[in-house]
């Protein structure tokens, strides 16, 4: 069963059972302090289990792009060295919200994978969740009991803590589970030891496929637990693992979901997968990786130097150093699998091949990026070991090792093979403090503690009703304290709140919230998965008394102006530029918007203007708005809506619609363009391969800008007596003073060759040797072009001119070239003697040699003790 068969029977099975099928959501997390990248299939679903929100489908089956790299749940490790570990893999789940529980979810998922995908019984293993001390809870009786009506009692297996109770992080929701395992060995490796003792023991052929949990708990952060307000299932099947079983392989690379991609790799790297240890899993690695990477850029993370942008970059280079290291990949090659990529998922994935130009360009620009970085080490690398081999030893200190691998990313295991080939070690105990030492400085700075919610209220529907009312009365139905570094501060979230959360790039609303009795003020609006939180710098000394919620209108206005001028902007992009703009990021601020997007090269000034034409004109027209809530996805396709890839789209989205411009947006806007008042671009840059970024202002900063342009305008126009004409005031100018430089030097050069000859007359014959000895006001070029010339048209000259220019004092000397042999004279050591007396010190060559100093008036002492010199040789 090939795997695009092996899904669609997934979904066949589960919509069978009554379940609505969903897309997976963008593996890229936006919203969650707690989560980077989708972990689970059950991450777009926490807050249904929660209860903060409710899902408008009890039952829901999908297949999730997720990604295990950071935090709790990360496989990075192992990913590569085993055959079953993934960095991304798609996660086959269905979903019970207060719906059914373990009867149907134990029932259904022995149903499909014995009847419906046809996979023997006899190799099939369950865990069901022991129980716990810590925790008080019990052997998860009832799932067993079910177990046992498909499958013998002694193939059900008690699982620990650690195995069979599923958490998704630190706090949140969750419960015991149930596993399904499945041993894949040959007859005689199990008549050996049975399968039953190798279930959780690592064995790469008898693995987990299945998951079933059954979220009852939410884990406090105090460690204990709470019933959840509901019991909901949640299961994930790995679907790389499925494939293996299903298409009888022994390794999930050998499954059609990757072998394409291996034998890409064997093709750009002429070697057989098969050829040595170090080569397969090098090819493993990359193969994994270069799907975790292109789907991390197509749902919107750019490799970056912070938080997730890091993550895909630290992954993107373990797969490059894999291919460099034990491939022989020297140039960048991760980008060259990307149509492979494009091919096989089109049909599920479609944000592969509709950005696949953009993706290649950013992973290519990091593979060259990172392949320098490679050689610079490889540089280094050599320089610290001819040091150690200079200090008599043999092992490389661990700090210097750690330097390499934290600031030019070079990596210990490459830094080990390359002083092996030079029978050289590295001291890994040093390398390991060192780091240790770095993660624990990170720790502390980035350290937060947030305390459990302090529940007032559990009439909690937390409705946004901003759109509409700028204030309104409300109630605090939670509270929580948060400490990070050194600064404390709570979240309050309401019943009801016209605050906008940050979300969509739109800042928070700030504003305040007054009682009869107290006023407090709300410095900021996040969004925590959905749930809206003000964020306060101290307790209502009376939380559950009602306050009037005030939102700051002026700046709810400014930031409005900000974010309906980059749909504006979108829109006239895409029409000067052309339909491959793609929004990457925006940031709406009160005072200035930022709009990223994917383009390949520089915007021409022409071009600028006429996007600056097509939004003023826009505003002019004072389009109305048109805002639509609640439409289905359906609808609002076909009133032409752009949708962005990376964004979650729930069933029912809002369109906002400015006349030609249709975006799905959950933002505050302006009700009518005219409000904007005008639009200018104040910068357009690259800041990353194929992404580009333009800053601009409106309205009042609009304003701001203009005026100050013209009041430095005003400052020339004055400086030029308020000409009519200040461009060609301007040009006169400069053309002017160019003509005056030019005359100046025809002067000054006129005025040294008067010297000159006055000097060459003055010439005294001391010791046989023409000494010419003058102090003058030049500057040095004059100078020296005037001792080269004295040098050249006098014999057996020593020259030696003091200047001074501009209140330094300077001493140039010269020597034709006799007098050095026969006079043993060095025009770089008598300068240095003689520039003490200007209170200074220079040097040279031995003909020419100049200094420069403080006193002016040691030069005619100077000038003297040259003299002197000269007369005792
Ligand atoms: N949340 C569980 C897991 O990730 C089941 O979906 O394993």
């Amino acid at each position: 069963m090939n795997s695009k068969d092996i899904r669609q029977k997934f979904f066949d099975f589960f919509q069978s059972k009554n379940h609505h099928i969903v897309p997976s959501a963008p593996m890229v997390v936006k919203n969650d302090p707690t989560l980077m990248f989708i972990n689970a299939g059950m991450n777009q679903f926490k807050d249904y289990f929660l209860g903060n929100e409710t899902s408008p489908y009890a039952r829901i089956s999908d297949t999730q792009k997720c990604l295990r790299v950071s935090g709790k749940h990360n496989d990075l490790e192992e990913v590569g060295h085993d055959t079953y570990h993934h960095t991304m893999f798609e996660m086959l789940g269905n979903w019970s919200f207060g719906d059914y529980f373990k009867k149907e979810a134990i029932e259904w998922s022995w149903e499909l994978l014995t009847e419906v995908y046809g996979i023997d019984k006899e190799n099939l293993y369950v865990t069901v969740f022991g129980g716990d001390d810590h925790d008080n809870l019990p052997l998860d009786i009832d799932a067993y009991n079910f177990w046992k009506e498909h499958i013998a009692e002694d193939r059900i297996l008690n699982g620990s803590k650690k195995d069979n109770f599923w958490e998704m992080g630190e706090t949140g929701p969750c419960g015991p589970c149930s596993e399904i395992h499945i041993d894949l060995r040959s007859q005689d490796e199990k008549a050996k030891i049975p399968g039953k003792d190798l279930v959780n023991k690592d064995h790469p052929l008898v693995i987990e496929i299945w998951n079933l949990v059954f979220m009852e708990f939410n884990r406090m952060a105090n460690g204990s637990l709470k019933f959840l307000p509901q019991k909901h299932v949640d299961t994930g099947m790995g679907f790389e693992r499925l494939a293996m079983v299903l298409q009888d392989k022994k390794s999930n690379y050998d499954t059609d979901i990757f072998t394409p991609l291996i034998s890409k790799i064997e093709t750009i790297s002429g070697l057989n997968y098969n050829s040595s240890k170090e080569v397969s899993i090098a090819m493993r690695v990359i193969a994994d990786h270069s799907r975790a990477i292109a789907f991390a850029i197509a749902d919107g993370q750019l490799p970056s130097n912070v938080k997730a942008g890091y993550v895909i970059r630290r992954i993107l280079r373990r797969a490059v150093r894999y291919g460099y290291t034990f491939l022989g990949l020297k140039k960048p090659f991760i980008n060259l699998l990307v149509p492979v990529l494009e091919s096989q998922m089109a049909e599920i994935f479609p944000e592969i091949a509709k950005q696949k130009d953009l993706i290649i360009k950013v992973i290519t620009e990091e593979e060259n990026a990172f392949l320098r970085a490679l050689e610079v080490g490889i540089q280094m690398l050599e320089k610290v070991m001819q040091q150690t081999r200079d200090e008599g030893k043999d092992i490389v200190a661990g700090d210097v090792a750690f330097e390499l691998y934290d600031t030019y990313g070079f990596p210990l295991d490459l830094t080990e093979l390359i002083l092996r080939e030079n029978s050289l070690s590295v001291d890994i105990d040093g390398f390991e403090k060192a780091m240790a030492e770095q993660k624990n400085r990170s720790r502390q700075a980035s350290a937060k503690e947030t305390a459990d919610w302090v529940v007032l209220n559990k009439s909690d529907n937390n409705e946004f009703i901003g759109y509409d009312n700028l204030e309104s009365d409300i109630n605090i139905v939670r509270y929580r304290k948060i400490i990070e570094k050194q600064d404390e501060y709570y979240q309050l979230v309401f019943d009801k709140t016209p605050f906008y959360a940050e979300s969509g790039g739109q800042v928070g609303d700030k504003g305040f919230i007054q009682s009869d009795d107290e006023k407090i003020e709300v410095v900021d609006t996040k969004k925590e998965n959905n749930l809206t939180v003000h964020i306060v710098k101290s307790l209502p000394q009376n939380p559950e008394k009602t306050f009037k919620a005030v939102v700051s209108e002026k700046s709810r206005t400014l930031s409005a102006n900000n974010h309906s001028v980059t749909h504006l902007l979108h829109f006239a992009l895409r029409k000067v530029l052309g339909s491959h703009i793609e929004q990457k990021g925006s940031m709406v601020k009160e005072d200035m918007l930022r709009f990223d997007f994917s383009h390949f090269e520089k915007i021409s000034e022409e071009k600028i203007k006429e996007v600056e034409h097509i939004v003023n004109t826009m505003i002019r027209r004072n389009i109305p708005l048109v805002e639509k809530r609640d439409v289905s996805l359906k609808e609002a396709k076909e009133m032409g809506a752009i949708m962005l890839f990376g964004e979650k789209y729930g069933e029912k989205v809002r369109v906002i619609k400015f006349d030609e411009s249709v975006e799905l947006c959950g933002g505050t806007h302006v009700p009518a363009t005219g409000q904007i008042g005008m639009f200018k671009i104040l910068s357009e840059g690259a800041i990353a391969a194929g992404v580009r970024r333009i800053e601009a202002v409106t309205a009042d900063a609009a304003e701001d800008y203009f005026n100050s342009k013209l009041e430095e305008l005003n400052e020339i126009y004055a400086q030029f007596k308020n000409s009519h004409n200040a461009v060609k005031s301007v040009a006169d100018i400069i053309s002017e003073n160019k003509m005056l430089h030019k005359q100046i030097e025809k002067l000054n050069a006129a005025k040294a060759g008067n010297i000159k000859e006055d000097l060459k007359k003055s010439a005294q014959n001391i010791n046989g040797v023409n000494f010419v000895s003058a102090k003058i006001g030049a500057d040095m070029k004059t100078v020296k072009n005037l001792v080269f010339a004295l040098v050249k048209e006098l014999d057996d000259v020593f020259v030696i001119i003091g200047s001074h220019d501009n209140g330094k004092a300077n001493l140039t000397v010269a020597l034709s070239q006799d007098l050095i042999k026969e006079k043993s004279l060095h025009a770089g050591n008598l300068v240095r003697e003689l520039a003490k007396e200007i209170n200074g010190g220079g040097g040279g060559q031995a003909h020419f040699a100049s200094a420069g100093g403080k006193n002016a008036d040691g030069i005619d002492k100077a000038l003297d003790k040259a003299k002197n010199i000269l007369s005792e040789l």
